[in-house]
Order: structure tokens, then C-alpha cells, then sequence
């Protein structure tokens, strides 16, 4: 398996690139790619880690070499948020480089399974089917939007709140990647129960998490060391997946037939083909029913900005 990480230097990707140098199976290849000049470098550090997997660092303006034979890209290339600013803040620079980076995957690598974590994602990765479309070849299975952080903050934040073991709670969270538009279907967590308030306040916490984290860093940045975990899980589901297990199941922003808009977080099962199978997300609350229903303005006008941008 070869997994190219663009935008490697960043703080999502270092912590990421560690991540999956450490965690890749036995015989990979990972491949780092920024503008930034110490991306090299980066490599060369990471590859004095003990592992059987090959690293790879190039920087510069293209990053052909290092989408070469990529079976996997995971993209954070890109400006993160400050304080005072949301996603659709970043629309603005982050579009043309996940524009200019999808041109060169298109052409490289066009049958990798492509995960985007560049914010604002419900956008981005809009930008990203448009661009594909364009070079004749898109294939809406192997296409992601990464929403991973929105799950492992919804476990640990569950996990917290109720006392129980991390590791026993799986939630679904679906819509898309930004404010009233993530969804945790708190109402689905087995074995724990929770009232009315609770579920309006975690609900919240969970969608308003990432400021949490902007905030505290308090103009440093956005989350990148719960970020990077989030894509290494991602990124290793997407893995083993292609090497051909069984039931691997996670949620991502995809291109998945929903009725609900054109992308949409879901539970899907990966194959050796990316999407396998969209999994229906089942039986949901009345509360969650209603912010379903709430946030599908904004989220289709978010894929729309992506449309229009590259049109
Ligand atoms: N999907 C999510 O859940 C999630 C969570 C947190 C952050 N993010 C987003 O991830 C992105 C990266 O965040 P970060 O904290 O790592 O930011 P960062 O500024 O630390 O790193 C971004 C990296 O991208 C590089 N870059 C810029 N333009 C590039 C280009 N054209 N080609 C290659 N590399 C390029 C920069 O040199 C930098 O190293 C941001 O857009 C942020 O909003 C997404």
C-alpha cells in the first residue's frame, strides 16, 4: 500500500504522518508532500522510526512524485482556522489548492481513494468531484470527505458524560462537517441513555468541538493532534478495506445517493473499490429528524460553493 499525505508539513500532517509510520502495515510506502521546505526533512526524521514502512518527503510547487502509484491520498494542504473565523472562512485560499491539488491527482493517480480533510470540507470536497468530472474521471465510490473527528470526539465526549468505557461506545454522525450540520445520533449509543437536555447540550458541544479547540489554542491553530489520529483511523480503514477485509465500516461525507444532498455523512462499509456499500443510518429521534431537516439548506448551498467555484 503507498499512502501520499499533501499538505505533510502541517500540524494535522506531521501528527498524521507519524501516525501511519508507526501504524501502517508491514511493507507500505508513505509518501509526504508540501510546499513547505522542510517536508524532506520531515521524512528523514520520521524514517529513524523502527518500522517496516518506507517514508518518502518531497516539496516544491508539484506534487506528481509523490501521487505516483498512490493507492491512498489524504489531503490537509491548506490554511487552518483562527480565532473569530469559521469553516467557510478558509473557502477563500483553501479552494484553489485543493482545486490544484485534485488537477494533479486526476492526472497521477486517478484511481486512488482520495480522503479530504482541508476545510471547509462540505465545500471542498465538492471542489474535488468537480475537478475529477472534469478529467473524465470521477468515481463517486472512491471519493471522501473525512469526518472521523466528529466520531472520536462523540465517543470520548459520551464516554465522559456517562461514565462508561470509550471503547465500547460507537456512534454514527452524519450530514457534513461544519456547525448545525454534524449530527451525532446520540439517540442510537447503546447502553447509555440520556435526557432531553443532555442531548440538546452534547449535540452542541460536539458541533461547536473544533472551536473549542481554536480557541484554546487561542490563534495557534485548529485541531491537528486529535485530527491526525482521526485521519490515521480513517486513512488505516481505508487500507484495510483495499487489502480486502471484511466489515470495515466508517462514516464519511460522501457521494452516496442520499436523498437528503448530494454529499452526505454515512455510515458506509469499504471495499477493495473504496465505497463498498452506503449503510442506511437507521432508525433516528425526533430531535434528530428535525436538525436533519434543519441543516440541509446549509449544507447544500456549501456543495453548491464548491460547484460554482470550479465552474
Ligand atoms: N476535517 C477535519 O475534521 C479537520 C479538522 C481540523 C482541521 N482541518 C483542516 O485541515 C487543514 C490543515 O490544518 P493544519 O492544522 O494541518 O494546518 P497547518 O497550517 O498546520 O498545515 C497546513 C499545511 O498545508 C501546506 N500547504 C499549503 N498550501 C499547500 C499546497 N498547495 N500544497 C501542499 N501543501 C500546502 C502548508 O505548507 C502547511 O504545512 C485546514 O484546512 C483545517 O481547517 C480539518
Amino acid at each position: 500500500m503507498k499512502v501520499a499525505v499533501l499538505g505533510a508539513a502541517g500540524g494535522i500532517g506531521q501528527a498524521l504522518a507519524l501516525l501511519l509510520k508507526t501504524q501502517l502495515p508491514a511493507g507500505s510506502k508513505l509518501s509526504l508532500y508540501d510546499i513547505a521546505p522542510v517536508t524532506p526533512g520531515v521524512a528523514v526524521d520520521l524514517s529513524h522510526i523502527p518500522t517496516d514502512v518506507e517514508v518518502k518527503g518531497f516539496a516544491g510547487e508539484d506534487p506528481t512524485a509523490a501521487l505516483v502509484d498512490a493507492d491512498v491520498v489524504l489531503m490537509s494542504a491548506g490554511v487552518a482556522r483562527k480565532p473569530g473565523m469559521d469553516r467557510s472562512d478558509l473557502f477563500n485560499i483553501n479552494a484553489g489548492i485543493v482545486r490544484n491539488l485534485m488537477e494533479k491527482v486526476a492526472v497521477t493517480c486517478p484511481k486512488a481513494l482520495v480522503g479530504i480533510i482541508t476545510n471547509p470540507v462540505n465545500t471542498t470536497v465538492a471542489i474535488a468531484a468537480e475537478v475529477l468530472k472534469n478529467a473524465g474521471v470521477y468515481d463517486k465510490n472512491r471519493l471522501f470527505g473525512i469526518t472521523t473527528l466528529d466520531v472520536i470526539r462523540s465517543e470520548t465526549f459520551i464516554a465522559e458524560l456517562k461514565g462508561v468505557n470509550v471503547a465500547d461506545v460507537n456512534i454514527n454522525v452524519i450530514g457534513g462537517h461544519s456547525g448545525v450540520t454534524i449530527l451525532p445520533l446520540l439517540s442510537q449509543v447503546e447502553g447509555v441513555s440520556f435526557t432531553d437536555e443532555e442531548v440538546a447540550a452534547l449535540t452542541k458541544r460536539i458541533q461547536n468541538a473544533g472551536t473549542e479547540v481554536v480557541e484554546a489554542k487561542a490563534g495557534g491553530g485548529s485541531a491537528t493532534l486529535s485530527m491526525g489520529q482521526a485521519a490515521c483511523r480513517f486513512g488505516l480503514s481505508l487500507v484495510r478495506g483495499l487489502q480486502g477485509e471484511a466489515n470495515v465500516v466508517e462514516c464519511a461525507y460522501v457521494d452516496g445517493g442520499s436523498e437528503h444532498a448530494e454529499f452526505f455523512a454515512q455510515p458506509v462499509v469499504l471495499g477493495k473499490n473504496g465505497v463498498e456499500k452506503v449503510l442506511p443510518y437507521g432508525e433516528i429521534s425526533a430531535f434528530e429528524a428535525n436538525a436533519r431537516d434543519a441543516m440541509l439548506d446549509t449544507l447544500k448551498g456549501d456543495i453548491k460553493l464548491g460547484v460554482e467555484f470550479v465552474k
